[in-house]
């Protein structure tokens, strides 16, 4: 309830949610919390983004001393400067993403072949991720199926994670339970497992293990670049969990939103169309595929992927930190210390006196219309969608890199295509995708919608 008056009535921009429990759609507020001098820390809602039951990681670790020291052993590795081959890792795999589409999902008038892709963006994320990682890419995309059943593994422990999260006294059982010698194998993962998140705990410590003791190999990864800044064999297991959690998901999410926002909207999509055959024209887009500087440079294709991720952001959990010893005033109000304060992001993202009367429609335009000092309003609490100051998204760049050449690699190929769907022609090859205009992130639920290949 608290989350729809703060979406939809002037109540102020803090609510109740729970007895120890604040949300706030305040940008400010939320940039407080998180910048690098805050006397604010993380709250009991971390500890439930805990992947490995044993080990915190920089996702989770509460001791701000301990995550800083993380931080900094892992940019350089995240900020793709000790990958030698970062940009060509990605181009790899939409290469053979929309290799995929096109191979198998090109439908004549008497063979149609459904194509569900909601699902290949994850498994192109997913190989992507694991690919700048640890050099393994899971091949997803190749064998066109879940190959280690992580997708289905992630879709069974979720439900429940954000149960705990958003239940302090459920985490309190669990962890009780955990500490219990008989109960704790019972229902805590294990490496040694082979099915659930175990088996994701087993193959980061194979992969982790090869890196260190007298035979170890030495990769230009981000685990090569992570080891090389000192972070030590168990630190390594936790964060290669991490990357592949964080790093996958999340950007599935932001590349099907901005998909699904544009294959729906007609105005939106014949402009971008536009921006890319001028650009093509005039050779600023290369071939096979177009360079991250080159799509950093497209304006409208930039103001595209904003909205997308601004409707619909990937994370829209509670993220909440805790108010440091002595309370504080939010919103005019005295908070005491130790209450939780989380970001309700659907509030900060659809906010009418940032983004304008019309916030909750899909418009790349707003972002090129705005005055200056609009835009950087804009732009300052859109940019929490990746988190803010000393937790902000270490994987940032490569999903913006991911996101830009996705939209327009599969948007020239097969997106144009789905415009097609609102006028049919008659002519022959279809491609058809399953996607939901209502529930796009879940893969179940989906209406079929019919792409025309000329
Ligand atoms: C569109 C895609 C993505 C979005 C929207 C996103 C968003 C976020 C958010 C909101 C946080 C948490 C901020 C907080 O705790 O207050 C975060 C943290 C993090 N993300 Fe991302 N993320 C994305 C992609 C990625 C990718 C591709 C990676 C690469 C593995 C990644 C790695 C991380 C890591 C390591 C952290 C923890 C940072 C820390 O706690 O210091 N993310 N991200």
């Amino acid at each position: 309830m608290s989350v729809n008056r703060l979406t939809s009535r002037n109540i102020g921009s803090v609510a109740r949610i729970g007895p120890n429990d604040l949300m706030t759609n305040d940008p400010d507020i939320l940039r407080r919390m998180s910048s690098a001098r805050s006397k604010y820390g993380r709250s009991h809602w971390y500890e439930v983004a805990k992947l490995n039951p044993y080990l915190h990681s920089v996702g989770s670790e509460p001791d701000e001393k301990r995550h800083q020291e993380l931080r900094t052993k892992l940019s350089a590795g995240y900020s793709g400067k000790e990958i030698p081959d970062f940009e060509g890792i990605v181009d790899k795999h939409v290469l053979e993403l929309v290799d995929l589409i096109e191979r198998k999902y090109i439908s004549d008038g008497t063979d149609i072949r459904p194509c569900d892709v909601a699902r290949k963006i994850q498994y192109f994320t997913l190989d992507t991720i694991t690919d700048i990682a640890f050099g393994e890419p899971f091949g997803d995309v190749p064998a066109d199926e879940d190959v280690h059943r992580y997708i289905q593994t992630i879709e069974d422990m979720f439900p429940l994670m954000f149960i705990l999260q958003g239940i302090p006294g459920a985490l309190k059982v669990m962890q009780a339970m955990q500490r219990n010698a008989w109960l704790s194998p019972l229902i805590m993962p294990s490496h040694t497992d082979r099915a659930g998140f175990g088996t994701m705990m087993g193959l980061a410590k194979r992969i982790v293990a090869e890196r260190f003791g007298p035979n170890k190999k030495e990769k230009p990864d981000q685990l090569g670049s992570f080891i090389r800044h000192g972070l030590t064999q168990e630190e390594a297991e936790g964060e290669t969990l991490l990357q592949i959690t964080a790093g996958s998901d999340t950007t599935a999410g932001g590349i099907r939103s901005t998909i699904m926002h544009l294959i729906t909207q007609p105005t939106a999509f014949n402009r971008l169309r536009q921006e890319i055959s001028e650009a093509e024209k005039n050779n600023r887009i290369s071939k096979p595929i177009i360079s991250n500087a080159e799509a950093r440079a497209l304006p409208y294709l930039q103001a595209c992927i904003k909205e997308g991720l601004r409707l619909l952001p990937p994370v829209t959990s509670l993220l909440s930190k805790k108010v440091p010893p002595g309370g504080d005033i939010l919103d005019g109000k005295f908070v005491p210390e130790g209450t939780d304060v989380g970001y309700c992001a659907w509030s900060v993202h659809r906010n009418k006196a940032v983004f304008g009367e019309d916030a909750e429609c899909f418009r790349p335009q707003r972002w090129l219309e705005a005055s200056p000092e609009q835009l950087v309003r804009m732009d300052q609490t859109a940019e929490l969608i990746f988190g803010y100051g000393r937790y902000g998204c270490l994987g940032r760049v490569l999903a913006l890199t991911e996101l830009n050449k996705v939209i327009v690699e599969v948007s020239l190929d097969d997106l144009l295509v789905a415009q097609r769907l609102l006028r049919p022609t008659n002519r022959a090859r279809h491609i058809f995708a399953a996607v939901s205009p209502v529930r796009f992130c879940d893969n179940k639920s989906y209406t079929p919608v019919e792409l025309q290949d000329d």
